[in-house]
């Protein structure tokens, strides 16, 4: 079947050339888009031969392909290799021995750190601070692009309802506010105003689009989802990045309404190279365009080439379509010429942009092995940012540091490269860098007490034989601390799980060390939300700390002993039970919201209603007080309209602390059912013991309208509400009416 006609069968507003005229207006032309860089890249086109322009779309995986591709001329980018010298070796093929030297781009999932691990990126959404996400950027473009990196496969920014898909771990929760505020710190972060620097990066919106919305949480898989879901929930986070300026964007593995990604002329041609005016290139996944065939909407890898290439995607990653039926598929007129040099001429201006027409090599004697002084600071600070205090009773936390005994019992008390999450970094010294174990950190903490590890069992298995031995250790400790959680693996690419308990027998080991009857706290290590009931009924204490990084041990130790007051926010809802996935604080109304006393509304039977802890939940050793709600007017026009929001938060504890304040809209009446509340504004604070500061925030248009179901952004008339505090759950109200 062709192109043309596999469009006709799909129809209607996913099909190429749908719906880009009632979508808003092109952003910008990229302010970094100079003219002598356009006519440089038009100088060079006018001189490829249509294999050498095919080359330039050819992306491979290993220097074994690079050096046969180079052969033949054909090669525009490698990617995952790694050492300075090997990629000076490979560009110096690419510059001394093809016809037009044009240099290699070569590409990395740099995603959380190259040498220097950072907390992952989900951690970093529940920061609530674009800088800890702009830090991460800055250290990782400069050790990765001083090795020889010029493009990094970050950020990702795939919002998500499903805490059983393994890659929520390399986004930022199921919020589209937050997670554009994160990914285009981010992208900032990497390339700086000028990615030509030595220090920065070109930077990768992935993954385009709606990859997060896999049925079942199951990787790769099916998104069926409405244009007004596309447009209000997965591709915010997109528009803002291509609004920052991002290098590039890669296309998603997942159909989206029966279209996959890859050939997806909607999303890809229509949304974002046209009605967003993105000028970078689209890289496709790794096979997604041979992938197309067994999603069953090409018959073969010149059908799938004829799908991917007029859809948008400019480079093929791993798979080689574009090389092989080019010709051919030009000749039959499945493709055109100037498909092939809009894809070519996108590559060949991020290749300009990056300077490496100017300076192809790296310096190899500036390689970066391991992680700087510098850099091991900014890890640990930003990993303390990111932790989450769930539940403190008593208050157990923070810990004396006069304590005499501590016992660190649990699995992953002792761990070392888990602490990194997945896609730790993938740089030379990365994986001779361990991170500092939990023990490690408390040891350096404390340095006065006597500091015992016991792991008690496994991360997974059913081996219960070293609970004696853990609630012995406990005993005899004044305080315990359980690591739990899941090991690195569990989370990330094609790590999905059906059931998100504690893994193995780990829950069963904290009720034992609860059978001691001493006092404990529990620390979570994992790149997900857990379904921790129990945990939330039995531990006094539970501390969210994901997958912190290189520092880890020092950053938990820093949040168990007061020196760092937790200030973290979920980023994404806890459910209480799998079965209640997806659940997300900015779902719509139904006609019957859940309400205990009526069997006839929206409930389980077996479940309590709502999630173990909210989107935005996080406590503090000290407390927050939020009052003084105003609003500088009643109206907003809908033209031009522009209303400052302020509250008061006082800090009514007896330390200093950070609050962040969040700021959730609702729109009780539209035309298309609005979510309960969403987030439009967050700002943290750093109070000390019983000082105030007055926050504020400034609502226009854009923050009270949505795209309806023709992606129309529409801004409509009546009355918005306005919530203001800690959490999702937020009660200081206020309204006013969009006129
Ligand atoms: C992942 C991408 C990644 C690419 C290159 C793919 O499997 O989906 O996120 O950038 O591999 O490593």
């Amino acid at each position: 079947m062709n192109r043309r006609s596999l469009l006709a069968g799909v129809g209607g507003l996913f099909a190429a050339g749908g719906v880009a005229s009632v979508l808003a207006p092109a952003a910008a032309a990229d302010p970094a888009t100079r003219p002598d860089r356009d006519g440089r890249v038009e100088a060079l086109l006018g001189k490829m031969t249509l294999e050498e322009k095919l080359g330039q779309l050819q992306l491979v995986g290993t220097e074994d392909l690079a050096r046969t591709s180079l052969a033949t001329g054909q090669l525009g980018g490698v990617f995952s290799v790694v050492g300075a010298a090997k990629l000076n070796a490979l560009q110096k093929i690419a510059v001394e021995q093809t016809r037009l030297r044009i240099p290699l781009i070569f590409g990395l999932d740099v995603i959380h750190g190259y040498t220097t691990n950072f907390p992952i990126p989900l951690a970093q959404g529940a920061s609530f601070d674009p800088g800890v996400a702009a830090a991460d950027a800055t250290v990782a473009a400069k050790e990765a692009r001083r090795s020889g990196i010029h493009w990094t496969y970050a950020p990702m920014m795939d919002v998500t309802h499903e805490p059983r898909w393994g890659r929520i771990a390399e986004g930022y929760g199921e919020d589209p506010y937050l997670a554009s505020k994160m990914a285009v710190a981010k992208v900032r972060g990497y390339q700086g105003d000028d990615y030509s620097s030595p220090d920065r990066l070109a930077a990768c919106a992935k993954h385009f689009v709606a990859y997060g919305g896999a049925e079942g949480g199951r990787d790769y898989n099916t998104v069926d989802v409405s244009l007004q879901r596309l447009h209000n929930l997965y591709l915010p986070p997109f528009k803002a990045s291509v609004e920052a300026g991002v290098a590039t964007v890669m296309a998603s593995f997942n159909t989206i309404s029966g279209v996959p990604a890859h050939g997806n002329g909607y999303v890809l041609h229509d949304v974002l190279k046209g009605a967003y005016g993105f000028r970078g290139f689209v890289v496709s996944d790794y096979t997604g365009i041979e992938e197309l065939i067994l999603h069953g909407l090409a018959g073969d890898g010149a059908d799938a080439a004829a799908a991917a290439l007029p859809a948008g995607v400019d480079m093929e990653m791993v798979s080689t379509n574009y090389v092989r039926y080019g010709k051919q598929l030009l000749a039959e007129r499945r493709i055109t010429r100037d498909q092939i040099d809009d894809a070519v001429r996108r590559i060949l201006l991020v290749k300009f942009k990056l300077g490496l027409f100017e300076r192809p090599y790296v310096d190899e004697s500036g390689e970066v092995k391991a992680p700087s002084p510098a850099a091991l600071p900014a890890s640990r600070q930003a990993a303390g940012r990111c932790m989450v205090l769930l539940k403190n009773d008593g208050p157990v936390l923070p810990l004396a540091k006069s304590v005499r005994s501590v016992a660190v019992v649990g699995p992953l008390g002792a761990a070392t490269y888990d602490l990194n999450g997945t896609w730790a970094g993938l740089g030379t010294g990365a994986w001779t860098t361990p991170p500092v174990t939990v023990v490690d950190g408390i040891k350096a903490a404390a340095p006065g007490a006597t500091v015992t590890f016991t792991a008690g069992c496994a991360v997974e298995g059913a081996d219960t034989s070293g609970f004696a031995a853990a609630q012995q250790a406990a005993r005899a400790a004044d305080v315990t601390v359980v690591v739990v959680g899941e090991t690195a693996a569990m989370s990330g690419e094609a790590a999905a799980r059906s059931n998100i308990d504690l893994p193995g027998v780990q829950q069963q080991l904290v009720a034992a060390i609860k059978d001691t009857g001493k006092p404990f706290v529990v620390v979570l290590v994992n790149g997900r939300p857990l379904t921790i009931p129990y945990l939330h009924d039995n531990a006094p204490a539970i501390l969210e700390a994901w997958a912190p990084g290189v520092q880890g041990g020092h950053a938990i130790a820093d949040v168990l002993f007061g020196v760092v007051n937790p200030s973290g926010k979920l980023p994404v809802s806890f459910p209480r039970a799998v079965g209640q996935i997806p659940i997300y604080y900015n779902h719509e109304n139904t006609g019957r919201p859940a309400d205990p006393a009526n069997k006839y509304t929206s409930k389980y039977l077996d479940l309590e209603s709502g999630p173990l802890y909210e989107f935005g939940h996080g406590l503090s050793y000290t407390t927050f007080r939020v009052d003084g709600l105003r609003l500088s007017a009643t109206r907003m026009p809908a033209r031009g309209g522009r209303i400052e929001v302020s509250a008061r938060v006082t800090n009514t504890g007896a330390r200093a602390g950070d609050e962040v304040v969040q700021l959730y809209l609702r729109d009780p009446v539209a035309s298309i059912v609005q979510p309960v509340r969403r987030l439009r504004g967050f700002q943290r604070v750093t109070l000390a013991a019983g000082a105030s500061k007055t926050v504020s925030f400034t609502l226009t248009p854009e923050d009270v309208g949505f795209y309806d179901n023709a992606a129309k952004f529409r801004v409509e008339p009546g009355k918005i509400e306005v919530y203001v505090g800690t959490s999702s759950a937020a009660t200081l109200t206020a309204s006013f009416t969009v006129t």
